[in-house]
């Protein structure tokens, strides 16, 4: 089983479009695939048609001290989505409280990856959508995953965005054994904006070891996508959004190989 966390502290990055998109083609892949969302706007959520103001399960029930992480527990977290090789781990609003209910409370960092140590014979990839801000979900998802992907608006802000990133998967690797690598997945990418080629070279110019096998552009269908509740490549294999997302899966497949 692998395991990808999509995370970058800034919102509007295209983090859950990335989940859903990788997550997409791997399903028509035949791949077992697990979505989690750990974001407490639970837009992933939303995204398979599911209210985070509705569900009275959802990952929040990971973060119950007293209840043990067991396949029952899972399976009733468990939901299926519009494609049938995808199921999700969907939020609840009541994620929002997660942050100060832990405070003080040891060992809450490893939830997840406890949960996927129970599933790891039940999916062959996890893709966890995480919140934009550092905190309980955010070790979480980074704890839990072998690469994390980190979508970068190409444009200054964005960059600046990033230092804060990197920052917080320094940190989490002084506390790893194994370190957590990562891939930058340049996105919004219009190339009639000079702000936004300049960007571009900047990230190829700083980091030439991570950046992704493609650049994301603007493309409207990820929108439409999202209306129907359907991963982009279900509804259109040829839009170039889909195109660089197959690029960047290429990509990291040969890097999980090399
Ligand atoms: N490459 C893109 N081109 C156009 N719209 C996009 C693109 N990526 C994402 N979007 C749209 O932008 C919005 C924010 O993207 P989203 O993936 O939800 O970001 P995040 O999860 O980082 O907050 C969504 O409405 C999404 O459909
Ligand atoms: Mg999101």
């Amino acid at each position: 089983m692998q395991v990808w966390a999509v995370a970058n502290q800034k919102g509007g990055v295209g983090k859950t479009t990335t989940a859903v998109s990788l997550g997409g083609l791997l399903a028509d892949a035949s791949q077992r695939v697990l979505l989690i969302d750990l974001d407490p706007h639970g837009s992933l959520t939303s995204y398979f048609k599911y209210d985070p103001d509705e569900l009275e399960t959802s990952v929040y029930d990971l973060f119950q001290p007293e209840r043990e992480i067991d396949k029952r527990l899972l399976e009733r977290l468990i939901l299926p989505t519009s494609n049938p090789h995808i199921d999700m781990i969907p939020a609840t609003t009541a994620l929002a409280t997660l942050e100060r209910k832990t405070v003080g409370q040891e060992g809450m960092g490893l939830q997840v990856a406890k949960a996927l140590r129970v599933l790891k014979d039940q999916y062959d990839y996890v893709l966890i959508d995480s919140p934009p801000v550092l905190g309980v979900l955010m070790i979480n998802a980074l704890a839990a995953s072998g690469h994390l992907l980190v979508p970068v608006q190409t444009e200054f802000l964005a960059l600046k965005g990033l230092e804060r990133m990197l920052r917080t998967i320094n940190m989490i690797n002084r506390a790893r054994k194994r370190k957590l690598t990562y891939s930058l997945i340049p996105t919004f990418y219009d190339r009639a904006v000079p702000a936004a080629v300049s960007a571009l070279r900047e990230l190829h110019q700083r980091f030439p070891e991570q950046i992704s096998a493609a650049v994301v552009p603007v493309d409207s269908k990820f929108i439409t996508a999202s209306a129907k509740g359907v991963t982009p490549s279900a509804m259109d294999l040829s839009t170039p959004g889909v195109q660089a997302y197959i690029r960047i899966l290429r990509g990291l497949a040969e890097r999980s190989r090399s």
